[in-house]
């Protein structure tokens, strides 16, 4: 499973980066509204420096002309951009597209099997179902991962499911468990995967005694 973290703030990437478990960055309008983004290309190509991985830019366009002009201008900042759609159908036309031209895509914004379904036969590289927003309305977000995990297996779609607004580590242990090949989350929340009370206790209990251990050697 690729852990992405799903931010543009750079010292957050920087610290998910030193981790060594990144595997790619996701932003969106939001993320960058978050922290001020001003030359949004600038931007993305210093995460693109920071980071080996995958890095998710997303086009504010929303016809197909004007995305095909944005998306072909995001892809040219570096190797490693993915270029984020929504998924209207102008979104859709646009992937098909950039998937024949070779241009890589991660299609935002799916809330549902069908989307997920028409995204892949139109060449998505990834689909990102929110699920967090999902449950926030009161339908099961994590249902939706596995759903369309069991349909892109079934028809061995090569479109990758990328876990997105997760909003805590058992977020992604349910993706984990149902087949999602990445999880985009939080700083927050890749910080929350390692942590456990009885660790934090217990190595303070053996970095205790060993202190015990070298006084009475003196
Ligand atoms: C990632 O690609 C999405 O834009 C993001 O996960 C949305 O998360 P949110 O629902 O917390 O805004």
């Amino acid at each position: 499973m690729k852990f992405f973290i799903d931010s543009a703030d750079l010292s957050e990437i920087k610290e998910a980066e030193a981790m060594g478990v990144l595997d790619g960055v996701t932003t969106n309008p939001s993320l960058c509204a978050k922290v001020g983004v001003r030359d949004f290309e600038g931007h993305v190509a210093k995460i693109c420096e920071m980071v080996a991985g995958d890095v998710s830019a997303e086009v504010v366009s929303t016809t197909y002309a004007e995305m095909l002009e944005e998306g072909r201008r995001l892809a040219t900042i570096a190797d490693n951009v993915v270029v984020k759609i929504p998924l209207i159908k102008d979104g859709i036309k646009a992937i098909k597209t950039f998937s024949e031209e070779g241009i890589r895509t991660n299609c935002t914004l799916c809330f549902s099997s069908t989307q997920a379904l028409i995204a892949a036969k139109a060449g998505a590289t990834y689909i990102s179902p929110f699920l967090g927003r999902l449950d926030d309305i009161s339908h099961d977000g994590l249902a939706l991962i596995e759903d369309i995990v069991t349909i892109y297996t079934n028809y061995s779609f090569q479109t990758e499911v990328l876990a997105a607004s997760i909003r805590h580590p058992m977020h992604v242990v349910e993706c984990a468990r149902m087949g999602a090949d990445v999880a985009t989350m939080p700083l927050s929340v890749m910080e929350g995967l390692l942590k456990h009370p009885l660790t934090d206790s217990g190595l303070e209990k053996f970095l205790a005694d060993w202190d015990k251990l070298q006084a009475s050697l003196k």
